[in-house]
């Protein structure tokens, strides 16, 4: 075994992260690899995992969210105030998605208005969003794809479209191991690329330019957890418009109570 394997082999034993899909675990084991000397690499690793994964899985209590899918299972064919009512019960399990409750469904009904009803969409870092397809209004028969790095929350997202009319589907996928190839209507990639330039510097560009999407949905917090706005609206607006400029994309901008939203894909008629 080299030492790329011991330690993915390590990080794969350990109660916090033998969750993650394997091809994350993989890169970064390699990562610390590249850096530390075989010592500290573990360590390394394992901060490297916190900092892009753990902060935000920690917070989401997954064991809550399969019990809710044990009651839904239990129900047997749970009608759509059922479905709802458990969806909004996850989704305030992190503040992520949490955050977006109050406008979920008008920023929706927003965003369709103006680019069209989707007939398919891809939901990158998909975190709990894809909790939120029953306030889409999606028509029958359009395809919904939910990546994460989560094997855990990929079966509950899973288990949860079984209910929906479909077809729907999720699954573990690290971006910065293979860049996603579905060719979509839409694609979210919600309060996402912050955590993806951590991991690797000049992600977001090189992400937007691969993507095979009509639109490509970008947004970013404004306030931060206490609710301060420290300059964060400005900050990745300053970061997004820059890429953004550089690749001469046009877009449109959609600002709710705590979150901006940047619609790329169509000329910039602000
Ligand atoms: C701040 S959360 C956003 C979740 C969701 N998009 C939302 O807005 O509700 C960031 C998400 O990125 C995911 N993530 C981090 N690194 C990733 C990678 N390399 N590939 C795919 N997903 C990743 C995390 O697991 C987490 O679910």
């Amino acid at each position: 075994m080299n030492i790329n394997d011991i330690i993915f082999q390590e990080l794969k034993a350990s109660k916090k992260y033998k969750y993650v899909c394997e091809d994350t675990l993989n890169r970064i084991a390699g990562w610390a690899v590249e850096r530390y000397d075989p010592k500290k690499a573990v360590k390394a690793a394992k901060n490297k995992l916190h900092q892009v994964y753990g902060a935000y899985f920690e917070k989401m209590n997954l064991d809550k969210i399969r019990e809710q899918m044990e009651k839904l299972a239990g129900i047997g064919s749970p009608d759509e105030t059922v479905l709802k009512a458990t969806a909004l019960t996850i989704m305030k399990h992190h503040t992520s998605t949490a955050e977006r409750l109050p406008f979920m469904e008008q920023f929706y009904r927003d965003l369709f208005a103006r680019i069209g009803k989707p007939r398919k969409i891809l939901d990158l870092a998909c975190g709990l969003n894809p909790f939120s397809v029953p306030w889409m209004g999606l028509e029958a028969g359009v395809e919904y794809f939910a990546f994460d790095i989560d094997t855990r929350l990929m079966s509950a997202i899973n288990e949860f479209f079984k209910y929906l009319a479909g077809p729907y589907m999720a699954r573990c996928s690290d971006i910065l191991v293979s860049l996603p190839q579905e060719e979509v209507d839409v694609v979210f990639l919600l309060k996402t690329l912050p955590c993806l330039e951590q991991q690797e510097k000049g992600i977001s560009e090189k992400l937007i330019k691969a993507l095979k999407a009509k639109y490509v949905v970008i947004s970013f917090p404004s306030k931060s957890l206490t609710g301060k706005a420290k300059g964060m609206a400005g900050h990745y607006g300053r970061f997004i418009l820059g890429i953004l400029e550089k690749m001469r994309l046009g877009y449109f901008k959609m600002e709710y109570a705590n979150e901006v939203f940047y619609i790329v894909g169509e000329r910039n008629d602000e």
